[in-house]
């Protein structure tokens, strides 16, 4: 997507310098800053401090982290070795093990020496089909969007509210619950966009940087107004994204997600799951039960980071010494959720809604 103007993929490889460029997302919205990963500790620590964030984008990153790590030793221990410290990096997003388990399978049989230029290619499939996947979510979720704008009066905007950043800066590119919302400006169809401020890290702040640059009304909300708005009758649907998925429809997502849902249950407001499939965690079935919540530092509740005019900095909110919490995500179970939104088309929040649409990964 563009930025002032100029497409950007939120990661790419550079043929110059044979390494790889990301965005340091811990600056935006306030400054544009590119990084080049030099060891497997940056990539570990861009992961971990979420320099890079979003399932689908940890994913694709940690691909490279392996090609990046068998470019300097092919050898099994060195593939072991990267597989672990990238997997310990951050503990929710399934796209994670999913990229590594899928570079390790693949490169394992090789020869030692094909190790390299095989792991970097793999690592370039995996951003493609991460991007075409989401334009593919993007094309099936804008018929929800239109079958809602024409249920309006000509011209009044659909209405939707998002959490989190589920945009193009937490994947390759286009975004899972975004790719609908730029689909539909395409398509002409008027869109207002309610942004979740999503505390600690607001990375609201990220989805209005981006709505902005593609001219999409939108404005940005305290997280706790989602449910006033759905009462006064303001919000026409919800999509949001999801770091895992259970195999039986199960949604974990950014904290403050499923607060959302009911609040959207209480409202008859339609809530959405921008699905792509390498998010799904066919192991496991009770997302409550099962997914492990990354527990992040209490700095990121306790400080805010902003920008003055003399700089980015972070201040203090709480009194000296306070205690903080600070649980990164939440589990919205299946029962809360209208749909499911994937590169297949759209599906119950269901075993037997995924099974319908994944049989070849559902079966045991
Ligand atoms: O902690 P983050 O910023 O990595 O969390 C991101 C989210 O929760 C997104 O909503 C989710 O990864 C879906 S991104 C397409």
């Amino acid at each position: 997507m563009k930025v002032n103007g100029t497409p950007y993929r939120s990661l790419w490889w550079s043929d110059e310098t044979k390494a790889l460029q990301i965005i340091d997302q811990r600056w935006l919205p306030h400054a544009f800053r590119i990084q080049q990963l030099d060891s497997l500790a940056d990539y570990c620590t861009a992961i971990t401090d979420m320099h890079v964030r979003g399932a689908p984008l940890i994913g694709a990153t940690a691909a490279y982290g392996m090609a990046f790590a068998l470019a300097q030793d092919s050898s099994d221990n060195a593939m072991t070795e990267a597989y672990d410290r990238l997997h310990a990096t951050r503990p929710t997003a399934i796209n994670l093990r999913w990229a590594l388990d899928r570079v390790s399978a693949a490169m394992r049989p090789l020869p030692e020496h094909d190790r390299a230029t095989a792991a970097l290619q793999l690592a370039h499939e995996i951003a493609d089909e991460d991007v075409e996947i989401n334009r593919r979510i993007g094309t099936h979720g804008l018929s929800l969007i239109r079958a809602i704008a024409e249920q309006k009066p000509k011209g009044a905007p659909v209405r939707i509210l998002t959490h989190c950043n589920a945009g193009w800066l937490a994947t390759v590119d286009w975004g899972t619950a975004t790719s609908p919302m730029y689909h539909a400006h395409e398509a002409g169809i008027p869109l207002h966009v309610w942004v979740d401020e999503t505390r600690p890290r607001n990375q609201g702040a990220l989805t209005a940087w981006e709505l902005g640059s593609h001219g999409i009304s939108h404005s940005y909300i305290t997280d706790n107004a989602g449910g006033h708005l759905m009462q006064r009758g303001m919000v026409d649907m919800v999509i949001t994204g999801t770091d895992r998925t259970t195999r039986t429809g199960d949604v974990c997502n950014k904290i403050g997600t499923y607060l959302k849902a009911l609040a959207a249950r209480d409202n008859d407001v339609p809530f959405y799951v921008a699905l792509p499939s390498p998010t799904i965690d066919w192991t496991v079935s009770d997302g409550v039960a099962e997914i492990p919540i990354e527990d992040r530092p209490a700095r990121e509740v306790t400080h805010i980071q902003g920008r003055d005019a003399t700089g980015i900095s972070s201040v203090q909110v709480t009194p000296e010494g306070t205690p903080a919490g600070n649980p990164a995500f939440d589990v919205t179970p299946a029962r809360l959720v209208t749909g499911l939104i994937t590169e297949r088309g759209i599906c119950e929040a269901s075993e037997a809604g995924l099974a319908g649409l994944f049989p070849e990964m559902a079966a045991p």
